[in-house]
């Protein structure tokens, strides 16, 4: 138990007292009476300070009593093992990979340890079975400049500096989603570290029932410390960002909904809408992503795009790495990301624009931050996607409930300054609510909640259906008996 604060002075004067009573100190201690001991960063050192604000959001750096960096999967098990141990089992811990949530406290942790896999970050391919073993603390800029040289590559994040745990643990969707389902469909073989310490694999024969969990089941089961991800080949891609005035909104969602429900047809295609309001420009633009996933310029499913005029146009051949990092997106901000999942319906399209819009409106009315940005993504979610998935084994996200082309929306606000957390952070969860009771008023509302993109106001797992519910519970109740990735590791829960 942790001594309340209050009495923190009394107990200093008294002779026996001792500071390792309190679980700041027990934790702690007992990584640094390890192995760890130097991996074991405290508040004010470099090391402390370069891993506590290399989130990609300022609101997600946190203060933990310590920060634990392994390089390997037994530095992993001893990490765990010694927490769960610690002080009478009171010793709470993050996991962090790339650390690119949003939200405040999913992959870090005040009163508490945060371990972080950032060390462990490099790609190895084993050109005899095409696959590549990604460790959780890579980028994904890394992993594609890791295999350009073998003509190989790996469904992955498509902005460059999205790490690559958390991505494969929430669904993952990528360049490449079309024609080969989510990237977590691709994961032949997981190797994690469960609460006891043990270091398993999680494959087809080898607890295949955890195998699937890990496909969108988050960090309720163990810290993965290998993911072996089946390879594909590379090609040049066609792709870049288009920009348009947004008077051209009504076209753009006939060509969207068109693009995503014809997107069986040519799955090598991929568009990512994107509104967005720049406070830097006072600017309220379209800019599309458009890829394909094979050197072929202004292939045929972007037709309906190319009728209409655009600003600029980056478009061209190009490797997928440098595609990502044009895709990437500044850190060092305050960020919020809400989202919710619709049928593929264009009034939905239209009333998000409008509210988001709205929203623009009002937060010019009061923003107090230099630098602010909001933004709308929308992002196709055909039946093909998880068509793919069942194909493979399948995952634990519960699309197969689902007999129509969904569509993927993403509000992602951006701002400087905590002052304006009151204003922003309300506004992209009443965008969502509002949105939804609209959507389930047109029938077009869809249950599902994208786990890598919800805030920690949403509880996507929920959103995965109730059979997927009791399975997952069920397979963490046989790896985590003790419950402790339940009760002592934040993030998304089971409930
Ligand atoms: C700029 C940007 C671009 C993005 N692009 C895409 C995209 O193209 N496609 C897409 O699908 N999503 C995308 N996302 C969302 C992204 O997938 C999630 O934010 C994801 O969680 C990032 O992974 P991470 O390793 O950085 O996560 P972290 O924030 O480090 O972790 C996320 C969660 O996963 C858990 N976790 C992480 N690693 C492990 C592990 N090894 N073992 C157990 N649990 C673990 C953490 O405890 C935490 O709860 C993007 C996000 C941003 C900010
Ligand atoms: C922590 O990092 C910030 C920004 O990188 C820097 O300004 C500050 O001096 C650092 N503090 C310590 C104690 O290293
Ligand atoms: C791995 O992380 C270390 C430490 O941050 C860094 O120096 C190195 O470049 C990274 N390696 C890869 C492959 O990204
Ligand atoms: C599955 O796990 C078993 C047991 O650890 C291992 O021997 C086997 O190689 C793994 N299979 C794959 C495809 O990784
Ligand atoms: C375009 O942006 C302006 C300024 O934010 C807004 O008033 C207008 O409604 C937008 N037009 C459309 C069609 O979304
Ligand atoms: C953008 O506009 C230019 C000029 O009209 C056109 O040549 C180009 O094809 C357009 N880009 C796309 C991707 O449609």
């Amino acid at each position: 138990m942790q001594a309340p604060m209050a009495v923190a002075p009394l107990l200093s004067i008294l002779p026996e007292a001792n500071f390792a009573t309190f679980s700041s100190d027990v934790c702690c201690a007992a990584l640094q009476a390890t192995s760890l001991r130097d991996q074991v960063l405290y508040p004010f050192s470099a090391g402390y300070n370069e891993s506590a604000t290399s989130y990609f959001a300022t609101n997600a750096q946190l203060s933990p009593w310590c920060i634990v960096q392994p390089y390997s999967a037994e530095d992993v098990s001893i990490a765990v093992s010694t927490l769960v141990q610690a002080d009478e089992s009171q010793c709470r811990f993050a996991v962090r990979s790339g650390g690119h949530t949003p939200g405040a406290g999913v992959a870090n942790i005040e009163q508490g340890i945060t371990i972080d896999l950032s060390m462990m970050n490099s790609t190895t391919y084993h050109e005899d079975k095409g696959i590549a073993s990604i460790l959780p603390g890579a980028r994904w800029e890394s992993v594609y400049t890791a295999l350009d040289p073998y003509g190989v590559t790996v469904p992955g994040g498509r902005s460059g500096k999205v790490g690559v745990g958390g991505f494969l643990l929430g669904g993952g969707n990528s360049f490449y989603t079309a024609r080969v389902g989510f990237a977590c469909d691709n994961v032949e073989n997981f190797e994690i570290v469960l609460a006891s310490g043990s270091i398993i694999n999680a494959n087809r024969t080898s607890h295949p029932d955890l195998h699937k969990a890990l496909k969108g089941g988050s960090n309720n089961f163990g810290v993965v410390t290998r993911f072996d991800l089946k390879t594909l080949p590379l090609d040049l891609l066609w792709g870049g960002l288009v920009v348009y005035d947004n008077s051209t909104t009504a076209q753009q969602i006939a060509a969207a909904v068109d693009f995503t429900d014809n997107l069986h047809t040519d799955p090598y295609a991929h568009w990512i809408g994107t509104w967005r309001y720049s406070s830097d420009t006072d600017a309220n633009i379209i800019a599309h992503a458009l890829e394909y996933t094979k050197p072929v310029p202004n292939a045929p499913p972007f037709r309906e795009f190319a009728k209409i005029a655009n600003i600029s146009d980056t478009t061209r051949l190009d490797t997928i790495g440098n595609l990502a990092a044009e895709l990437d997106l500044p850190q060092g901000y305050r960020n919020i990301f809400t989202t919710g999942t619709y049928l593929n319906n264009p009034q939905v399209l239209e009333k998000a624009i409008a509210l988001h819009n709205a929203n623009i409106e009002k937060a010019k009315a009061s923003a107090k931050s230099a630098s602010w940005n909001m933004n709308i993504l929308i992002q196709p979610w055909p039946k093909l996607f998880w068509e793919h998935s069942q194909a493979k084994g399948g995952n634990v996200l519960g699309l197969d409930r689902f007999d129509e082309n969904l569509v993927q929306l993403l509000f992602y606000y951006t701002w400087a300054h905590p002052t304006d957390d009151p204003l922003f952070q309300p506004l992209a969860t009443t965008i969502l609510s509002d949105l939804n009771a609209h959507a389930q008023s047109l029938a077009a509302h869809n249950e599902f909640i994208y786990l890598d993109y919800a805030d920690t106001s949403q509880d996507p797992l929920a959103g995965y259906g109730e059979d997927n519910g009791r399975f997952l519970r069920k397979v963490a109740q046989k790896f985590d008996p003790h419950a402790v990735f339940q009760e002592r590791v934040p993030g998304f829960k089971l409930g």
